[in-house]
This record gives structure tokens, C-alpha cells and sequence, in this order.
């Protein structure tokens, strides 16, 4: 164990530093505070807090420990009282490993039924979201379109203690911005025309579970404020309302724009990035993980079957050529054509030419898939928004007014749909 020793007195230091190195532990010594705290960080990982307080400043010492120190030790001490205060620090941080990784085994084995992990990366990003479950830290779930970023959050939570609590899915792109602070955390009577009674928001909702905010890079700067009060002070304010209310929620936010761009053009704020960006599950696009499409397969061909009510499988040429495609629209896309080959196919087992895997499928699962409710509905959405820009000369104002949407709505749908 490495040991950083914090202490004015140079004597105290070099003794403390002589008596644990003869222990086999690597010190340093620091006089200074605010260096301690560069090195200490500097070296990463978690640290274990012992306190050393001198007589009659028991306040700080107790202080010290409400913060979270292990313990402390009162000077003058006993060589003896030192070595046992720390071997007792050590079996405990030790316990909280074992605990951490059984937690994870365990957490891996609760969601292994709901989430598909054959590849290497998945069964590793499987395995961190276990560890992050046991913590209260806000979790940021990044990938593209389709790769799963919901079916991840949800695993969080379900492997998590609040699995009894409730999940509560929220879309920040998909409310308009006004009703967004009042969905999020309710209002109160009268707090703004049509408010005629008190209503919780979701955070309340979420209480003790877990709120899962998709699409976190559309936040509005000024919710954006509110989230970072709440995820700082567990306090949540209604519209409205006079006083603030205490939740426990644990936040896991998902997003497919990478946030990095977001915070260096100043659409999002630095400080509630890092807040939310405590443990980051990177979801890779199917290609990376070509393991993973067998398996997805299976599971996607057994929902089919269910759904149709009658068997539902593959030839090994279907297989291989569903293996070959690159998958643009991940895990979705690939959904999307078992369903639509199970759907118009006359026969049970599925041959090659069922698939349509031409361009036109690509993307996001969309462009000409009748059974694809999303997908054609975006489609068509694209194509007028489209149109609208084009009445509108590219004047997005214009095409927004047109379109009775928001500005902020009209520039997420073009850059949902890459158009310009
Ligand atoms: N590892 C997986 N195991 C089982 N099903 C999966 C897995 N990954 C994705 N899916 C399925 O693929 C579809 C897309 O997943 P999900 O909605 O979680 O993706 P997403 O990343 O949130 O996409 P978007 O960015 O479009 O919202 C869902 O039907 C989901 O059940
Ligand atoms: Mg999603």
C-alpha cells in the first residue's frame, strides 16, 4: 500500500514515514496542504482517509470522519496503535473489493437474461455497469443510435439496490422546453395557466430508484442549472413552489452526440458534464463487436416467434450473411429485419434472400420498413422537414414556424436526421 503522509511537523513526518516503511509500505511525506491534495489526486484510485488530530482538536477529527475518513488517530500515538489503525483500514478496504466484485458477478448474472454479451467489450462494459450499480455516482451511457444505450440503463438499475424502486425513463429531446422543468420536477397550483392542482414531477416519481435522462445533450442551459443543483444537493424545487423538497434519485444519463463537442461549443455546461460523467459505459457500434450478432440474433428471433406465435429460425446462409452486414443502425437495425424477414416470409426458416439489406435499410432502422412504426414515422418526418426547409429558403426560423415546433426542436430534428 502506498501511504501519503500529511503533516506541518517535519519530525513527526520522517518518524511516521521510518516506522510504516519498516512495515513494507511506500511513503511520501507533504507539509503542505494543497500539494498533498495535487499529489493525492495525481495518483488516482480511491484513497483511504486516516485522520491525525492533535489534543483537544477532537472537532476537526470527528468532522474529518462525517466527510468520510476511516478513522483517526490521537497524537502523540504508539507505534503499535498506528500499524493496527492502518491494518484494520486495509482488511476493510479489501472487504469492500471482494464486496464490489461479488456484487458484480452477481449484478452480471441478474441482467445476463435480458441483456445479450458475447463479445469481450460487452461482457467488460456488463461487468463495469455491475461495479457502478453498487455506487450512488451518476452514470453516462454514450453510443451510437441502436447500440443499446436504454437496455444498458436498465441493467444499471436492475442490478443496483434500488431494483425495487422504480425506473423512470424521461426523453430530453422529445418535451418541448417549457413543459420540460414541470416534467421533471412537477408544479405546483396554480403555477402557471392549466396548473389546476399539485403534481409531482419525475424525480419524484423516481424517488429512491433510478431517472434515466435519454438524450441528455438536449437539456436547455436553463434546466441544465437545475439538474446540477439537484444532483448536487439532492434537492428538488416544484414550479412554482416556495420550498425545495429532498429526493434520492440516482441519475444515469444516455446520449448519442458526443457531450465532449457539446461542452466546447458552449451547448453544455463544463461543470454538470463532469457531474454526470462520473462513470462513463461506452456502448461500440455492432461492427466493432461482430461476436455479439449471433446471440442478438437468437434473442431477436425467439421475440419474433413469440409475437408471430409460431417458430421463427434461420439458415446457416441467412446467419452468415447477417453476420457480414456492417449494421449502421446497431442492435435496432438488426431487430428491424428479423421482424420484417420473420413478418413477410411465408416459410419458418429464414433463408438469405428474406433479408433485405440493402442501403435504404440502413441508418437508423428506418427508410421503407412498413412494419417499422419509428422508422417510418421518421422517415416521414425527415421528408417534411425537409420540405419545409426548402419553402423557407433554409431559413430555419421560418420552416420552424411553419412546422409549429420550436427552434430547438427543428435544430435537434436536423441534426437527428442529418439534414441541413
Ligand atoms: N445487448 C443487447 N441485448 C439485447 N437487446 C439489445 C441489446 N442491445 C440492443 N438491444 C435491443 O435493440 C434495440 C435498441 O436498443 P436501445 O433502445 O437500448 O438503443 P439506444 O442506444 O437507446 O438507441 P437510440 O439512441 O436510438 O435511442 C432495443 O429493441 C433493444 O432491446
Ligand atoms: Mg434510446
Amino acid at each position: 500500500m502506498q501511504i501519503l503522509i500529511v503533516d506541518d511537523d517535519p519530525g513527526l513526518r520522517q518518524s511516521l514515514a521510518l516506522l510504516l516503511g519498516e512495515s513494507g509500505h511506500a511513503c511520501v511525506a507533504e507539509g503542505d496542504p494543497a500539494r498533498a491534495l495535487e499529489r493525492a489526486r495525481g495518483e488516482g484510485g480511491e484513497a483511504l482517509v486516516l485522520m491525525m488530530s492533535a489534543y483537544g482538536n477532537e472537532d476537526a477529527a470527528i468532522a474529518a470522519m462525517r466527510e468520510g475518513a476511516y478513522d483517526y488517530l490521537h497524537k502523540p500515538f504508539r507505534p503499535d496503535e498506528v500499524t493496527l489503525t492502518l491494518r484494520k483500514a486495509q482488511e476493510r478496504e479489501r472487504l469492500r473489493r471482494e464486496v464490489a466484485s461479488l456484487r458484480a458477478t452477481l449484478g452480471t448474472g441478474l441482467v445476463k437474461d435480458e441483456v445479450v454479451a458475447e463479445s469481450t467489450a460487452m461482457r467488460k462494459l456488463l461487468e463495469l455497469a455491475g461495479r457502478a450499480a453498487g455506487s450512488r455516482s451518476t452514470v453516462l451511457v454514450t453510443g451510437e443510435s441502436g447500440t443499446g444505450k436504454e437496455v444498458l440503463a436498465r441493467a444499471v438499475h436492475r442490478m443496483s439496490p434500488r431494483s425495487e424502486a422504480p425506473f423512470v425513463a424521461v426523453n430530453c429531446a422529445a418535451i418541448p422546453e417549457h413543459l420540460l422543468e414541470s416534467e421533471l420536477f412537477g408544479h405546483v397550483r396554480g403555477a402557471f395557466t392549466g396548473a389546476t392542482q399539485d403534481r409531482p414531477g419525475l424525480f419524484e416519481a423516481a424517488d429512491e430508484g433510478t431517472l434515466f435522462l435519454d438524450e441528455i445533450a438536449e437539456l436547455p442551459p436553463a434546466l441544465q442549472a437545475k439538474l446540477l443543483r439537484v444532483l448536487e444537493d439532492g434537492q428538488i424545487r416544484r414550479v412554482g413552489d416556495q420550498r425545495t423538497r429532498a429526493v434520492d434519485v440516482r441519475v444515469v444519463a444516455a446520449t448519442a452526440r458526443p457531450m465532449e463537442e457539446a461542452v466546447r461549443q458552449g451547448a453544455f455546461r463544463e461543470d454538470l458534464f463532469y457531474r454526470l460523467n462520473v462513470i462513463r459505459l461506452h456502448l461500440p457500434p455492432l461492427r466493432e463487436r461482430p461476436e455479439d450478432v449471433p446471440a442478438l440474433v437468437t434473442r431477436f428471433a425467439q421475440e419474433a416467434a413469440r409475437r408471430l406465435g409460431r417458430p421463427v429460425s434461420l439458415t446457416p446462409r441467412a446467419l452468415a450473411r447477417l453476420c457480414e452486414h456492417s449494421w449502421p443502425g446497431n442492435a435496432r437495425e438488426l431487430r428491424n429485419a428479423l421482424e420484417r424477414a420473420a413478418t413477410l416470409s411465408g416459410h419458418e426458416r429464414l433463408d438469405a434472400d428474406d433479408f433485405d439489406l440493402s442501403a435504404g435499410h440502413g441508418g437508423n432502422g428506418a427508410g421503407g420498413d412498413a412494419l417499422d412504426l419509428k422508422g417510418e414515422v421518421e422517415a416521414v418526418e425527415a421528408s417534411v422537414i425537409r420540405r419545409a426547409l426548402a419553402v423557407a429558403g433554409g431559413n430555419r426560423r421560418e420552416a420552424a414556424q411553419q412546422l409549429g415546433v420550436s427552434l430547438r426542436t427543428l435544430f435537434y430534428k436536423i441534426r437527428k436526421y442529418g439534414l441541413s
